[in-house]
């Protein structure tokens, strides 16, 4: 069975098992390799993309759900890295290991589209779900600030 979605503005037909993880597709079907696998059970964040501007696990996500729908991935934010929040990310050295970074990324994203003007409150309300075992959060929290101020 096909699936289409729309990976990164470009129509994808997938010839795959309707229950396949979204996150599987844009991997090993699509070969875009920024978004990361870690818990596989929805638990960690690391397989965070948007689907229709909605942040979502692509582990537990089955491409079924995706069909006729626009997903972005870290890949598909800015073509040289130049997303205000990617910037903030760079200025402010937020990664350690870097493997949960580009799911916290596209978390915040999701966040600012949402909330120009987030509280720490806010933040780290929307973040609790994208776990770092680096402990870069007090990081994430002030480039999150500092992206939210060059976007205003
Ligand atoms: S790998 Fe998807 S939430 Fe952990
Ligand atoms: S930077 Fe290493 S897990 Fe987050």
């Amino acid at each position: 069975m096909t699936t289409e979605i729309k990976l990164n503005g470009k129509t994808l037909s997938l010839d795959a098992d309707p229950d396949m993880p979204l996150l599987w597709a844009i991997r090993d079907l699509a070969g875009m390799t920024g978004t990361k696998f870690g818990c596989g059970k929805a638990l960690c964040g690391a397989c965070t993309v948007h689907v229709d501007g909605q942040p979502v696990r692509s582990c537990s996500y089955p491409i079924s759900a995706a069909a006729g729908k626009s997903v972005t991935t870290i890949e598909g934010l800015s073509a040289d890295g130049s997303h205000p929040v990617q910037v903030a990310w760079r200025e402010l050295n937020v990664p350690q290991c870097g493997y949960c970074q580009s799911g916290q990324i596209m978390s915040a994203v999701a966040l600012l589209e949402k909330n120009p003007n987030p509280s720490d409150a806010d933040i780290d309300s929307a973040m609790s779900g994208n776990i770092c075992r680096c402990g870069t959060y007090t990081r994430i929290r002030a480039a999150i600030h500092k992206a939210a101020e060059a976007k205003s």
